[in-house]
Order: structure tokens, then C-alpha cells, then sequence
């Protein structure tokens, strides 16, 4: 009486399988056999185990890069707004239109940059899932804080130094102070040092002092992001610092609004203004007012 006949296949095995498990002498005595099939049994345990927690771990491990950094098919992502990491290609423009001889042309260009749609306002509830410290309560919508997108404070900044650049080349009185300047250029230097951008800029012996000389690279959409921020507007327009800074309120630089948000109407009833008041159609200031 063979006790081997006891043992019951695991889920998914066929009998045959186990019999290929036998030992080929099996006139042997059958407590050889008992023996060999109580080890059997329990490697195939162990190596069922053991795949098992190697799911689990693969899981938790997909999960974690989900809500970090993965769409699900295995493409990165930003993590606040979405964007695709290496979407675009951009050929790396070494006398694009910002290095424009003319200095009329140039300024222009510069001054027009816009960051305004920088300041964004998003739910609380989000940004706390995202592990955002909470920021300012938006003023028409007390269940949003407000956040100023970092590639937006960037170009801030970028434009604060371009305009002390300007101020000292036509030998006017700074309009950017001494201070601000500098926090700028740290600022810059920190997102450097974050990005820590690998990218190689090719070398050619024909243009020895240029890299990346016709060149392409791959970066993030900036127009996605743009996208992104006027999806969730924080109303908000800089303007001209020296003046707005000094006013006694902030909040009519946070009354433009789109037109047909519920946010504006709270903005019109807050200025005891009517439905033909469109504050985000009002001109922007710019360097040349
Ligand atoms: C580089 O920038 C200049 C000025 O904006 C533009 O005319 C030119 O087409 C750009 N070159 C490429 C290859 O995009
Ligand atoms: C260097 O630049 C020239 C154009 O100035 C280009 O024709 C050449 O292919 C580049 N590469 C090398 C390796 O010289
Ligand atoms: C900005 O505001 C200051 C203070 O009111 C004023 O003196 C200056 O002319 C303004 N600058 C521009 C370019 O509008």
C-alpha cells in the first residue's frame, strides 16, 4: 500500500507531472520514495512562496512608480502636471530669436514673456495627496491653494536679470534691485544643480568655442505645461513690481479671472462689478509703459 497515492497535485498540476517526480527505481523501498516526495513537496512549496512574494513585490514596486513617475505603460512623467519626459525635439537654436542683435528686438521679445499663468491654484485635497506642503488659500476658492510653477519662477527670474542687464547697458537707475538679482541667479544655479541635465553637447572642430552646435535634444513640452497652468488658474498678473508690491491689498492683482469661471463672477460681486467688467481682457504692463 503506496502512501504517495495521498498526495493531492497543487492547483494547476497534472498528475504526470508528479509521476515524472518519481524516483526511476521504484522497486525500491517505499520509504525512499515517502521520503523523496515529503522534500519534493516541500521545494515545490517553497518555490510557490516564494513566486508569490515576487509578485507582491513587483506589484507594490509598480504601484509606487505609478503614482510617481509611470503612466502604466512604462512612459515617465512629471509628477505634478503630467508631462512627458523626452516628448519634444528641439533643435538647440545658438542664435535663436532671444540673441537678436538689434536690442530693440531683443527686449521686446524678452519683456513679452509671459509667467503670469505661472501662479496656479489647485485643490488642497491634491496637493496633499502629492505630499505638498499647503499653500496660500485661494481667495476665491477656499478648498484651492496656490503654488507658482517652478519653469514660470525660472523665467521670472531669467527675465529680472535680462532687465538689470538692460538697465545697466542704457545706464538707466536699476529697476530690479541689487538683491533680487542675485536671489535669481541662486535660484538658477539650484535648478541647475536639481536638473542635473546629462545631456551631451557635441563637440565639433570646425566650430571650436560652440557646442551643441546643430544640434537636437529631448525635452518636456513646454507648451503642455502652459496647457496645464491655464487649466488651473490662479488669476494672477505681476505687473509692474514696484507699484503693485506697495499696495495695501493683493487682491485685485488676483482679479483676472477667465471669463465663464465661476471664480470671476465671486471676483465681479467681491469689486461690486457687472458682467461687462472682463478683467482678463485689460492690456498687460510691459517694461515699455
Ligand atoms: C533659430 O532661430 C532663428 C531666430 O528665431 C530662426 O530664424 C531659425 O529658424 C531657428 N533655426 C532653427 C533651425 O530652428
Ligand atoms: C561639424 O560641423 C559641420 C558644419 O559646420 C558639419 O558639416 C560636420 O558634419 C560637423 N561634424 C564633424 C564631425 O565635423
Ligand atoms: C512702475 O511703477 C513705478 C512706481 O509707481 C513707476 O515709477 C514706474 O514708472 C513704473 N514703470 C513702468 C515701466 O511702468
Amino acid at each position: 500500500m503506496a502512501r504517495k497515492h495521498e498526495y493531492k497535485p497543487l492547483i494547476g498540476e497534472e498528475k504526470s507531472d508528479i509521476q515524472n517526480l518519481e524516483s526511476p527505481c521504484s522497486s525500491s523501498a517505499d520509504k525512499d520514495n515517502t521520503r523523496s516526495y515529503i522534500l519534493n513537496l516541500i521545494l515545490i512549496i517553497a518555490v510557490v512562496i516564494s513566486f508569490s512574494l515576487n509578485i507582491v513585490q513587483l506589484g507594490l514596486y509598480k504601484l509606487n512608480l505609478h503614482s510617481v513617475h509611470e503612466d502604466g505603460t512604462g512612459t515617465r512623467r512629471s509628477i505634478y502636471a503630467g508631462l512627458l519626459e523626452g516628448d519634444v525635439k528641439v533643435y538647440w537654436n545658438q542664435s535663436g530669436a532671444y540673441t537678436d542683435p538689434d536690442d530693440d528686438v531683443r527686449d521686446h521679445l524678452w519683456d513679452q514673456i509671459d509667467i503670469d499663468s505661472g501662479i496656479v491654484a489647485v485643490p488642497k485635497i491634491w496637493a496633499k495627496e502629492k505630499g505638498l506642503p499647503e499653500g496660500t488659500t485661494f481667495p476665491w476658492d477656499t478648498d484651492k491653494s496656490l503654488y507658482f510653477v517652478n519653469a514660470y519662477h525660472s523665467l521670472h527670474c531669467l527675465k529680472n536679470v535680462y532687465r538689470a542687464f538692460r538697465d545697466h547697458r542704457m545706464g538707466a537707475p536699476p529697476t530690479v534691485s541689487h538683491a533680487h538679482v542675485i536671489h535669481c541667479l541662486d535660484q538658477l544655479l539650484a535648478d541647475t544643480f536639481c536638473q542635473a541635465d546629462d545631456t551631451l553637447r557635441v563637440t565639433n572642430r570646425s566650430t571650436p568655442h560652440v557646442t551643441a552646435f546643430q544640434q537636437h535634444r529631448q525635452c518636456r513640452s513646454f507648451d503642455a505645461l502652459q496647457e496645464w497652468t491655464l487649466a488651473h488658474p490662479g488669476c494672477y498678473r505681476y505687473g509692474n513690481h514696484t507699484l503693485e508690491d506697495a499696495q495695501p491689498s493683493q487682491l485685485p492683482r488676483m482679479r483676472f479671472c477667465p471669463e465663464g469661471s465661476p471664480e470671476l463672477e465671486k471676483v465681479r460681486a467681491y469689486f461690486g462689478k457687472g458682467e461687462d467688467w472682463k478683467p482678463a481682457e485689460e492690456k498687460k504692463w510691459s517694461w515699455f509703459d
